[in-house]
């Protein structure tokens, strides 16, 4: 039995990977709810050995406490503001969450944590902004646009070198588009697919609705299914390769969200009305992950788009 601190634990990936661990495993969860939800977590109890504490990464005395009284296996930092668009309203404050409380944890790590196997944390494919070169590599041309890939980009950095600079073991990774069960659709800015969900889950309970592309619906992601995510988390937390290493996490395939609408319509067997509206400002319009690096370690995605929608559909909307 290993013991894990999952930060952001109640949010959606962070829930996905508490519930597959929590089985065999102690966790300790810190979130202070602000996005996530404790019924992401509702199947864990006392039983699991899951303690879920209700609190902010960047409340020094809760992670000191806590980083001072146990002895964690293995760490993952994902508690974040995850909206780009709420990092380019407040810079300040989600500063403080994205990018200060990543160096106030590896410096308690590096004082308290003498058993540590792992810390990983999550960046992301935002950091390569809109330099247009494809698939982006983990050596591609940074280019971070906002408060949210800046913040990203400079704690990946600090974690990576409190590995090579002080032993603190440590792996970063770049996720792209990230969709599954639990993931919020409340901000306009949440994944699209969890907002495409949510909206059709509407329609098929017999209300009105109706699904807004901003843009022509050509622009690509990469969108990679959450349980494929948790399998790279776990694969590089236990790699000696990875240690001091970033990891893009992406199935390396590039899907237009009139693709997914396709998928999505031929699935439900139902068609949603679509409003195509003018692109956002800032919006990138093709972008996908080369994960040669991550198939190094032995990963490879369990689902491609089309299952990983459909099994997502099974689970969110009973299909
Ligand atoms: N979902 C994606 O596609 C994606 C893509 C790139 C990077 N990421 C990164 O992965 C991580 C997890 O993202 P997610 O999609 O699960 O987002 P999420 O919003 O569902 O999860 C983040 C969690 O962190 C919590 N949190 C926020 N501020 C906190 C604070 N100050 N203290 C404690 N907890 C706090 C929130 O309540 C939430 O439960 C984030 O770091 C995000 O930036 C996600």
């Amino acid at each position: 039995m290993s013991k894990y601190l999952i930060t952001g634990g109640a949010g959606f990936i962070g829930s996905t990977l508490a519930n597959r661990v929590a089985k065999e495993n102690e966790v300790v969860i810190v979130d202070d709810l602000s996005m996530g939800d404790k019924e992401n977590i509702s199947g864990l109890g006392e039983k699991d050995n899951l303690r879920f504490i209700e609190g902010s990464v960047t409340d020094q005395s809760l992670m000191t406490g806590l980083l001072q009284e146990e002895q964690f296996d293995y760490i993952y930092h994902l508690a974040a503001i995850a909206s780009v668009a709420d990092s380019v309203a407040r810079p300040v404050e989600t500063h403080v969450v994205n990018f200060e409380s990543v160096l106030s944890l590896l410096e308690l790590c590096r004082k308290h944590q003498k058993s540590l196997k792992r810390l990983i944390f999550a960046s992301s494919a935002a950091v390569y902004g809109d330099e247009p070169t494809l698939p982006k590599q983990e050596e591609s041309v940074i280019r971070p646009l906002t408060p949210y890939a800046v913040d990203k980009f400079a704690a990946e950095r600090y974690v990576l070198n409190h590995c090579h600079l002080y032993g603190v073991p440590t792996s970063a990774v770049r996720f792209f588009n990230v969709y599954g069960p639990n993931q919020n659709p409340k901000s306009p800015y949440s994944g699209v697919l969890s907002i495409l969900t949510d909206r059709y889950e509407k329609l098929l309970n017999g209300k009105d609705s109706s699904f807004t592309v901003f843009g022509d619906g050509q622009q690509t992601r990469d969108f990679v299914f959450v349980e494929d995510v948790v399998d790279a988390l776990l694969l590089i937390s236990d790699s000696q390769a990875a240690l001091g290493n970033v990891y893009n996490v992406g199935t390396g395939e590039a899907t237009s969200l009139n693709q997914v609408l396709d998928i999505y319509r031929d699935f439900l067997d139902t068609e949603i009305s679509v409003e195509y509206t003018a692109g956002r400002e800032g919006d990138i319009p093709r972008s996908y992950a080369d994960v040669d690096r991550l198939k190094g370690l032995g990963f490879e995605p369990k689902f491609d788009v089309k299952t990983g929608i459909q099994a997502y559909l099974k689970q969110t909307l009973n299909r």
